[in-house]
Parts: structure tokens; sequence; C-alpha cells
């Protein structure tokens, strides 16, 4: 797991990784499928989850079977992890993640579709395998998972099910035009799933991260200039912790959240503002 989980109380720009002490105690024993679980914020979701006894099938590319086992041996007694390697833009994956948690646990109530790709490249020279591979992981990768889990879903009674959008689905940066363009389309997609499944009793919402503290952004950290100038756009001046972001997912899963769908929650510092 590599979502970096200091908390260092002399650098107040750094990550406030501490605990957070939610607690919904009706999702007990349900079953979570989280893709892009192999590290980051996909990999602390399965744990975080994993913690407050829901099972979790965790897909990604690499690393998720090893995520699982590290879960499952620090944690015993919790929620269960199965790890899957699943590719999201595969749409045969998805079934193979749903069939893994109907297999293991019994059922599947929660869809995240956390997998994501942040390729960069000045806007004329974005070549056009990237503006692919990008929309093929962030777009499709969603609307399949959404696909599988919305048909399962439907015939058991509803589930919810949760997106990773951005900051950069509303505020664009320079160089990321692929990214952006597809984290706006994941917010729209929210709206229209949750527009249509509805009446299935299946709730869709996203979460907007804004500048949060995993691998994805490990380069802004480690250059102080790109470090400073990415602090300028977050009013609480400092990165977010996955956990903080784990919050959000947390109660959009949980029976508080139960007249919420079709809702994009920042979870930013502020950022989409600036
Ligand atoms: N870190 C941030 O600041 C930030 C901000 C806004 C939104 N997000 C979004 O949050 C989500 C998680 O980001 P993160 O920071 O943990 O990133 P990360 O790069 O640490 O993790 C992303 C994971 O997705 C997996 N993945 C990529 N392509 C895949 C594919 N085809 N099939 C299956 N898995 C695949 C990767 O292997 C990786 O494990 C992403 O959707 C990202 O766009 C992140």
């Amino acid at each position: 797991m590599t979502a970096t989980t200091a908390n260092d109380q002399t650098n107040p720009t750094r990550a406030d990784a501490s605990p957070i002490s939610a607690s919904y105690p009706e999702l007990l024993g349900t079953v979570a499928v989280v893709t892009g679980a192999g590290r980051g914020m996909g990999a602390v979701f399965a744990t975080e989850l994993a913690r407050r006894g829901i099972n979790v099938v965790a897909g990604d590319l690499a690393g998720a079977p090893e995520v699982a086992t590290q879960i499952n041996d620090e944690l015993a007694g919790a929620g269960r992890v199965a790890g899957r390697r699943a590719d999201v833009t595969n749409p045969a994956d998805h079934d193979a993640l749903l069939r893994a948690g109907l297999d293991e646990f019994g059922r599947v109530d929660f869809w995240i579709n956390n997998a994501g790709v942040f390729p960069q490249a000045e806007f004329t020279d974005i070549p056009p395998d990237q503006l692919t591979s990008t929309y093929q992981v962030n777009v499709n990768g969603v609307v399949y998972g959404a696909q599988t889990a919305a048909r399962h879903m439907r015939a058991n009674g509803g589930g919810a099910i949760v997106n990773m959008a951005s900051v950069a689905g509303v505020r664009v940066r320079a160089t990321r035009a692929a990214y952006n363009s597809s984290k706006a389309a994941v917010r729209h997609l929210t709206a229209c799933m949750a527009v249509e499944l509805g009446s299935d009793n299946i709730r869709v919402n996203a979460i907007a991260p804004g500048f949060v503290d995993t691998e994805m952004t490990r380069w802004v950290r480690e250059d102080p200039a790109a470090l400073d100038r990415a602090l300028r756009t977050v009013p609480l001046h400092r990165v977010g912790a996955p956990i903080e972001v784990f919050g959000a997912l947390y109660f959009l899963l949980s029976d508080s959240a139960r007249y919420i769908t079709g809702a994009v929650i920042p979870v930013d510092g502020g950022s989409q503002h600036v």
C-alpha cells in the first residue's frame, strides 16, 4: 500500500492522516467492490471498509491480491478482502469482480469506480493514444463498472455506486486536458446514472477530490515550487489525506445518505472555488 500516511504536525501543509471516528453499523456484513485498489485511495478505501466490517472485492491491474493479504492479516476478524487482477477497460473483468463478490461473500451491495489515470501533455501535443487510453480507463471503465453493478443491484433490491470524479472536472489546470475532460464526463455520467437508476433503488454519487496525498500526486509534493503553486489553490492550505476522502465515501454508502443521489461531493479543501 503506497498511500502516504504521515501526519506531520510540524508541517501544516502535510496531509492529516489521523483516523476518522465515523461509524455506520448498518453497513456491517455488506459487500463492496473497489476498483483501482492495488494502491493509493483504493487501497485505503479497502482497508477502512474492512476495518468497519464491510467485505471488499479489491480489483486492480496489479497489487490487489497483495493489498488483500496485507489487510486480512492486519484486520483478522473484521471485514475480509478478496483481491483480484482486473482491468476496468474490459467489461468482462467487471463481471468477474461481481462474481468474486457473490462467490466469496454471497452478495454485492456497493460499487466504487475508483481506478484512474492522470496523464500529462500540452494540448496541441496530446497523442491520440493518450486521449483514448485516458477515456478508456476514466470514462469507459466507470460506465462498464456501473453497468455491471446496476444490472446486479436492479435484480437484488438496489444498492449504491460511487464514482471518483475530481476537482479537475470543474477547475481545469493546463497540460491535463485529457484528464480534466474525462473527469467532467464522470460528473455528468453520475447524474445520468442517478436519473436512470433511481427507480431501481440504486443511488449513484461521485466524490470530487482535490489534491490528495497518493502516488498520483507525489511529483507535486517532491517539487517545492509545484507544491507551493498547488497549495495556493487550496483554501485549507494543505494536501488532503486518502482517509479524508474515505470519510465522504463511507457516508455516501450509509443509510444517512439514503436520500442523496446524483450528487458530486467535493473533498478538496475548498479548491473548487479558487
Ligand atoms: N490523488 C489525487 O489528488 C486525486 C484527485 C482527484 C481525483 N483523483 C482520482 O481518485 C482515483 C484514485 O486516485 P489515486 O490518487 O489513488 O491514484 P493512484 O495512481 O495511486 O491509484 C490509481 C489506481 O488505479 C489503477 N488503474 C489504472 N488503470 C487501471 C485499469 N485499466 N484497470 C484497473 N485499475 C487501473 C492503478 O493501477 C492504481 O492502482 C482516481 O480516479 C483519480 O483520478 C485523485
